[in-house]
Formats: structure tokens, sequence, C-alpha cells
């Protein structure tokens, strides 16, 4: 495995991963070693353009939500505002949860075992893939350089106050199509007015507010704040969204690169919008319009590995779920499919968990072409322990994103890769490994033909778990929370099987082979050591 620059086609720096199979031959006996890939990351880079004095920020849905000017507003506050942004915060997660204005209760539960899957294609707008995940934390240098390190991504955007940003710090960073992103309100001068041009036309994301991002911090420590969406165009979600109960929280925003004439009308921008999500979490819409190239966001400053440096690189390939905690399932799941149409892809009941001690229950939601996957997790009650769901429920303040599961063509070198960077190195930790009984019972439980002996001992000897579907393979492994709290962590996942043709005959366009997505599961045989193991883990930590 290794990430190399290389010029692309259109002349621009490109973040190239090139890499060997690792499981041998192709022909092989296994699924797994029938696997061949190369990763071909898009291009990127380009000029950076002056930047303009001034930001446009456009409303056309039409709907009575707080705009920039109540934004500004707020900006004017006193510094003790980080208060009342912290009671707009937990108005805005009560008003969700308000069984006054939440809507009737339409899906129920039925298990992992009666639940038919159907995909009705009922998505209320076009939404494609994710885009990006954004945290928001104390410091946004320090933790963008932990999870660089952990999980092998190369830093390849920046808005801080080298580029006159003096609202946040923020550091995007990318790994194939995986997309993070770190932010960290600045410091901002007692006697220095917040609403300042210079100010304003510097900050690239309109939502974002020096006091909401400590309140938030304040209340759940370093969590995820936005789940980022691909959409045919943020202005077209939001409207449809807020039109079908969807909460709004920051209205269509039209972003333009610093020296752009933003009147022009096919100027290249970027568009967002977000909707809540569930707890303080947002669904953020992002839309590409006029050509925009840019990595992440106008405004942020593309960065590039220093000459001779090799990017950092472990193999990950894109986000592939991103999990949530509620206190209620079904009113969220109700609530979340009410205003993007999103449909069921999956259930799992407290039965299904298979240990005694704590339980849940689970609903995947997922949009027309799935690869846009949002499990949503309830505690249960009434058994030995409390449930881990209900810990983090406790410890995040509220709901909130729980794991986020990052895919993998490569499994193995990229645990080999986390785990030489984790532990003191600076990465992250992993749970601890199943039971030797478990790795005994693997090859029979999941079918003798999915690996080969020497992976079994390789997923043994790593401390991975392997379960199967009707239609895949699943190999996955979770790191311990990934900050102070016991609240967020890391699932990495390979998926194998479910390869399909697409696309081919119109215009000349080549078939290409794509893996259905969620293909092998969410690792259903796996819940009960996975759950074994976080038990374990929170009766450490006395909580
Ligand atoms: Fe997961």
């Amino acid at each position: 495995m290794r990430c190399v620059d290389r010029a692309c086609d259109t002349g621009a720096d490109a973040l190239t991963l090139e890499r060997a199979s690792l499981w041998g031959p192709a022909g092989g006996g296994s699924i797994l070693e029938r696997r061949r890939s190369v990763f071909r990351p898009k291009c990127r880079g380009r000029e950076i353009p002056r930047r303009s004095a001034r930001r446009r920020i456009s409303s056309r849905a039409g709907v009575s939500l707080p705009v920039e000017s109540e934004r500004r507003r707020d900006l004017d506050m006193p510094r003790d505002t980080a208060r009342r942004a912290r009671a707009r915060i937990l108005a805005n997660t009560a008003a969700m949860s308000d069984p006054a204005t939440a809507p009737a209760k339409r899906h129920k539960l039925v298990g992992h075992k009666n639940f038919k899957r159907n995909n009705p294609m009922s998505d209320k707008f076009a939404v494609h893939r994710f885009h990006h995940v954004e945290f928001w934390c104390g410091d946004a240098t320090t933790t963008s350089s932990r999870f660089a390190v952990g999980l092998g991504m190369q830093r390849v955007a920046k808005s801080d106050l080298s580029t006159g940003n003096k609202t946040y710090a923020s550091y995007a960073l990318k790994s194939n199509d995986l997309m993070f992103v770190f932010s960290a309100a600045s410091y901002v001068p007692e006697d220095e007015a917040r609403t300042s041009e210079a100010r304003a036309a510097s900050q690239p994301h309109p939502g974002l507010d020096a006091d909401a991002m400590r309140a938030f911090c304040a209340k759940h420590g370093m969590a995820v704040r936005a789940v980022g969406v691909v959409v045919d165009d943020a202005e077209d979600a939001y409207a449809k969204s807020v039109s079908n109960g969807g909460r709004g929280v920051m209205p269509p925003a039209r972003l333009f690169d610093d020296g752009v004439d933003e009147t022009s009308g096919d100027a290249p921008h970027q568009r967002v919008a977000e909707v809540a999500l569930y707890g303080d979490v947002v669904l953020r819409y992002v839309s590409r319009h006029g050509g925009h190239a840019g990595t992440f966001l106008p405004k942020y400053q593309e960065e590039h590995p220093e000459p001779g440096v090799e990017p950092l690189c472990y193999g990950l390939t894109r986000l592939d779920h991103a999990v949530g905690n509620v206190h209620d399932l079904l009113e969220t799941v109700d609530y979340i499919s009410s205003f993007t149409g999103f449909h069921e892809f999956a259930e799992f009941t407290a039965e299904d968990v298979g240990t005694v001690d704590s339980g849940l229950n689970s609903m995947v939601l997922a949009n027309n072409s799935e690869f846009v996957l949002l499990p949503v997790n309830e505690p249960t009650f009434g058994t030995k322990r409390k449930s881990q769901i209900q810990t983090y429920l406790e410890q995040n303040e509220g709901p909130g994103l729980q794991h986020l599961a990052l895919k993998t063509d490569d499994i193995f070198a990229t645990i080999r890769e986390m785990r030489r960077h984790g532990g003191g190195r600076g990465g992250f930790e992993f749970q601890k490994p199943a039971s030797e009984d478990y790795y005994e019972k693997l090859p029979e439980r999941v079918g003798e033909n999915a690996l080969t002996p020497e992976q079994f001992q390789e997923v043994k000897e790593l401390g991975l778990l392997v379960d199967k579907d009707d239609q895949g393979v699943l190999v996955q492994v979770f790191t311990k929370p990934l900050g102070d709290r016991p609240t967020v962590f890391i699932e990495i996942i390979q998926r194998i099987g479910c390869e399909r043709v697409t696309g081919g005959g119109k215009d000349g366009e080549p078939p290409r082979t794509e893996q259905a997505a969620g293909c092998g599961g969410f690792g259903k045989g796996n819940f009960s050591e996975l759950f074994k193991s976080i038990e374990n883990y929170e009766r450490t930590l006395k909580v």
C-alpha cells in the first residue's frame, strides 16, 4: 500500500493511492482472494482565487427560519452568549422530542427475523452519497492531527487565521472518498466586533457560530456536528425537507471562492443547508454548481503534502454508515424518513443482540441508492446492566452520533497500519478481541469458503470479527471511544461479494462493477461478542 502525488489529466495535483491486492492470486478459492482493487481518488487541485470582500447568502426556500440578519444579531451579543447558545441547542433538542410537535409514529419494530427488505425508491429529493462528517472540538489542530495519524488521512484543506478566518479553525482530512472535518471556535477579543466585514467575509460556512461551537463542546465534548450528504441542489433539498416536517437549522447558503463574481449566473459555487437530524447533529446538504472543483467548501485553502513526504493513507475508501443513538427510536426514524423519504433497510431488536446484560433496538434508514445508510439505536431497559446506549445518552448529554463505519478494500492491511500507529503512538485503540471459542467456531458459522485458512488465522491475530448475510460477507472491528467520554467510536469494515455491473450502453459509457451497499449486513452475528467487549470496557469506567 502506498500513496503518491501524481499529475492527473487536468494537470492538477492528484492524491493517488495505488495498492496491490494482498489477497493472493486472482481466481483463488475464497471470495476474498478474488478481490483486487486499485484506488483512484479524484483529481484535486486548482488555483486559489483572491479573497473577496463579501459573501452571498441565498434563501430561496422561502421559509421563515433564522437567516443571516438574525444570526448577526446573535453575534452582536456580549461574550456570555455561550450560555444562550447552549440554551438554544437545548431548546432545539427538546423541540425534536416534544410529543406535541412530533409526528405520529408510522414505523414499528418487527425484529430482524421478520423484517422483509424492500426499496420503495421513496426519496423526496436526490441524495447520492456521503460528502463529509464534521466534528466540533476544543482544538482543531490537535484533534485533526490525531485522526490523521490514527486513520491514515491526509490534510487537504484548511480555514483558520492563516486564511483570514477569525471565527473558527477548520481542517479537512481525506482518504479516497472519506472526508472528515474538524472545527473549533477561535479566540475573539472582548472588544472586537463579532460581525465586522473582515470577519464575515473570511468565514467559509455561514452556519458556524463560535459561541454555539463552544456550547456544543461544553455539552458533548468532542463530537460529530454534521453528517454531510451530496444532493443535486441543497436549496431544493432544504425546501422539500422543511415542507415535509424537517426542522431547519441553517437555510440554504451559496458559497463562493474569494475573487469570484457572485453576480454572474454561472459562477462556480457550492450550496449548503442544514436540517436537524437527531440531538444537536445536523444533516448537511451539499451541492456543487457552475463546475466548482474545490476539495471541500469554497474559501477553504487547499493543502498538499510537502515534496518528498508520502501522504498518510491506510486504505480507507469511504463512509459506509453513520449511526445515531436516541431516546426514542420510532419517533426519530419517523422524523427522518418524513422529510427525506428514506426507507427502512434493516432492523434489530433486543433479542437479536444476544447478551443478557444490556440491549438496544435498532433500525437502519437508507436513501434510494442505499449508499447513505443511517442506522439509529435506542436503549432497552429492565436488564441486569445499563444499556450501552443509555450510557452513551448520559455521557453525551443527549442523543448524538455513536459510530462511523469506515470502509476499506483490504481490512488486514488497514488494521495492521492502524495498530502500528495506535495506542500510545497517537492513534486509536481497539476493543478487546473476541473469545477463543468465537474464533474456533467461526469457519463453521460463516462457512469454510468465506476465507482461506490463512485469512481465518489473520482475522484471529488482528482481533477482527466476521459475519455474513444472504448476500455477502462482512469483516469488521471496533475502536474504543475516540475521546475522553465513552461516546463516539469508529468501526472499520470490509464488505465482500454482492458485485453488480452498472452503467454501460449509454454514450459509449463502459460498464463497471460496483458493490451493492450494505453487503454482508451489519454484523448481527457478532452483536453478542461485540457487546460483551463493550460491556467489559464500560465496567472499567465505573459509569
Ligand atoms: Fe456499524
